[in-house]
């Protein structure tokens, strides 16, 4: 097959339409600049000739999305933060939301100067301690996730984005491994409660890895582990960051409560869900307030 951009468009948005994709022209362009090899180029499809392996490539791309296939996964990438991201089949395709919980922690942190140590749970492509560290050139980063292909993943991307020298990767259980302490640990773990994940849209129950979605039979699994490890691993004065449930900040400050945490801090997301957690230590380790009203930053949030 070879053709005019133009009709193989048309032809795609109609299959797009058809699969039930709400957004099916602007997913057919995006496809179109990916099959052509112009991807992240605004392209007008009457512009565009595609040779046999082009369209070959854009037919295959269509069926894929078509089946519900994220697009992000059939192109290979995700941008989070602005900044691109490889993906693989052992990690979930960054969200929007959980850019809420890398602002929140560099307006937390305040400094872009300092040498931060950070910890990243659950690290999957790596997007939070990069983005991280893509803002606060003289801090550090390990990364942990169960999973070793996550975690070499995360390292092919600390190295495409020129931060590997500050970005260390590990492979295993939460916490088990670790014994040094840090400044700022985040986690984005696996919340979603069990029994509802085969009714997620398609694109997250068929193409996310089980092993980042599933929190267990009431979402908060992954919490029980890791909070009572917090305190110990936390630097005086340092600051954790939980990307939650909508319905689980009830919950989890009761478990940062239980380890320890005087007050905890809740932010929404840009729908105005509950989506992240705050909480910092004191050299006690008893929390300290963290103040509602932030200082702006100097970092560029
Ligand atoms: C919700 S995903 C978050 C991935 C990434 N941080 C993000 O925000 O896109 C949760 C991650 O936790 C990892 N994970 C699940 N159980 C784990 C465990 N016991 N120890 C370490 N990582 C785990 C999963 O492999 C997955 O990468």
């Amino acid at each position: 097959m070879t053709g005019d951009g133009d009709a193989l468009f048309r032809q795609a948005v109609a299959r797009l339409a058809a699969a039930g994709l709400p957004e099916a022209a602007r997913e057919a362009r995006l496809i179109l600049a990916h099959a052509a090899g112009r991807a992240g180029e605004v392209v007008f499809a009457r512009d565009v000739r595609l040779d046999a392996a082009a369209a070959a490539r854009f037919g295959d791309a269509v069926d894929r999305r078509a089946s519900r296939e994220p697009l992000s996964r059939i192109v290979g990438q995700r941008e989070f933060w602005s900044l691109p991201f490889a993906l693989g089949p052992a990690t979930l395709d960054p969200r929007p939301d959980t850019e809420v919980l890398v602002e929140g922690a560099l307006r937390r942190l305040g400094r872009c100067d300092r040498p931060w140590r950070i910890l990243d749970l659950g690290t999957g492509t790596g997007c939070i301690a990069l983005a991280l560290l893509s803002e606060l050139p003289a801090a550090t980063a390990v990364g942990v996730d169960r999973s070793p292909q996550a975690a070499a993943l995360a390292h092919d991307n600390a190295v495409r984005l020129g931060l590997a020298d500050r970005f260390a990767v590990i492979a295993g259980d939460w916490t088990q491994a670790l014994s040094s302490r840090f400044d700022l640990i985040v986690s984005n773990p696996p919340y979603i409660v069990r029994e509802s994940i085969p009714g997620l849209d398609p694109e997250v129950a068929r193409h996310d890895p089980l092993l980042a979605l599933d929190g267990g039979s009431d979402g908060l699994v992954a919490y029980r582990a890791i909070v009572p490890e917090l305190a110990g691993l936390l630097a005086p004065d340092g600051i954790v960051g939980l990307e939650i449930g909508c319905d689980q900040a009830a919950a989890v400050t009761g478990l940062l409560t239980a380890a320890g945490f005087a007050d905890v801090d809740r932010v929404t997301d840009l729908a105005g869900l509950d989506r992240c957690l705050f909480a910092r230590t004191d050299a006690g380790s008893a929390a300290k307030p963290v103040k509602k009203s932030l200082a702006p930053p100097s970092c560029n949030v």
